[in-house]
């Protein structure tokens, strides 16, 4: 269903609907406006919303695919700049390039972020048969995962920050899942610089669910070149190994002794080229961390990660609900992507923090269930936090 809200309705007050020149463009309240971003080969209109906090951070989001298309945040020096790949038209994410090396830049991933082995699995004695649209593997979600279809976009301005609510709801046995999903994302901006994630489902029948939000970050700004520099904590004691197809094994392993070990912060590449087997399946970090949860933080978002960037001095802090983070480190792109700035996207020039939980859950019997009951609602928080510290406050 194509979505357009009717300005009147919305609550944001007086001095609405003022239509700025050109493009079909409504001021929508002090930190949020929308345009139009393209429409899709079914004719379907897709929308590009602008969202703003008090401290000028700025993120752009299209109900296609719920893709965070830019994020504008401070570096230690007061210069903003774009630090999540992307593109500037919705033509770059249709685009037949695109669609081969399938990055998934800055999507909601549903209904299962990352693998599950040989798109196969069994609930309640029947076994139900997925998309292998990664060698044998199903990848998030399928051909046609939640990254690649139109969500309803509902804005809000509260107490809490500006944002969006984004809806969909996955019809019985789309992409193979069984059950009707209904899903909500909310994206908020906070003024205290947050981008909170909230996820919400609900369904009709017992099916795995495993949402999540596909972002590749660059604090130096996107296009900027590699981000092996950047250092990286990751509070886990241990991750999942995998195999070639990068299917966990089962195992979940120490990262005491291992270039997985990021409890104190650690240069991407330090390692990265290291003869280890895993990151020979991965051609680098591509790998699900055990998250620690520090017990005081109760139901609420615990740190899980934590990155800075030299050169910039920005920091990302992500603080999530969910039990494990995948940790890409942007292996598969190869420079055939040419991104907001002009530059293409080259090897290891953007990496992902996807807080979920862990790949292949529906087959694999030692991990936290992923199953989604009737009944049940699917909750999840992940907190993005942007600051920044020079060297010198770090003192390297
Ligand atoms: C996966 C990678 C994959 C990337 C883009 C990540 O979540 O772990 O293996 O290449 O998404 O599809």
């Amino acid at each position: 269903m194509s979505w357009i809200t009717p300005l009147p309705q919305l609550a944001f007050g007086a001095g609405l609907a003022v239509l700025i020149t050109g493009v079909a463009q409504a001021q929508m309240g002090e930190s949020i406006e929308r345009s139009t971003f393209g429409q899709l080969p079914d004719g379907r209109d897709v929308d590009l919303y602008r969202i703003t906090n008090a401290n000028g951070i700025e993120m752009r989001v299209t109900n296609y695919g719920g893709i965070i298309v830019s994020l504008r945040t401070l570096d230690a020096q007061g210069e903003f700049d774009d630090i999540v790949l992307g593109f500037d038209s919705l033509d770059g994410y249709l685009s037949d390039a695109y669609r081969k090396s399938n990055p998934y830049f800055g999507a909601l991933i549903g209904r299962y972020g990352n693998r599950i082995a040989g798109g196969q699995f069994s609930l309640n004695g029947e076994t139900y048969e997925l998309a292998t649209n990664n060698g044998p593997n199903h990848l998030h979600g399928g051909d046609k995962g939640f990254n690649r279809v139109l969500w309803q976009a509902k804005p809000f301005d509260n107490h809490e920050g500006a944002g969006l609510v984004l809806s969909y709801v996955s019809a019985d046995g789309e992409e193979g899942y069984p059950g009707r999903l209904d899903v909500q994302v909310t994206y908020t901006l906070t003024d205290a610089n947050e981008l909170a994630i909230d996820y919400r489902a609900t369904t009709s029948e017992a099916t795995p669910v495993n949402l999540t939000q596909h972002t590749y970050f660059n604090l130096e700004g996107e296009g900027s070149g590699s981000i092996l520099d950047h250092r990286l904590m990751i509070n886990a004691d241990a991750f999942t190994p995998v195999d070639e197809t990068l299917i966990p094994t089962g195992e979940i392993r120490p990262v005491a002794g291992t270039p997985f070990d990021f409890r104190e912060p650690t240069a991407i590449g330090a390692r990265i080229d290291r003869g280890n087997r895993q990151l020979e399946f991965g051609q680098g970090y591509d790998h699900n961390f055990v998250l620690r949860r520090d017990s005081a933080a109760g139901d609420d978002p615990a740190l899980a990660a934590r990155v800075w960037e030299p050169d910039s001095g920005r920091v990302l802090e992500v603080a999530t609900t969910e039990s494990g983070l995948q940790f890409y480190s942007g292996n598969f792109l190869a420079g055939t992507l040419v991104g907001k700035s002009g530059e293409s996207y080259k090897h290891r020039s953007g990496f992902a923090l996807e807080t979920q939980h862990f790949p292949d859950s529906p087959n694999q019997a030692n991990f936290p269930s992923t199953i989604l009951e009737p009944g049940e609602t699917y909750r999840s928080r992940t907190v993005y936090t942007f600051s920044t510290r020079s060297r010198e406050e770090t003192g390297q």
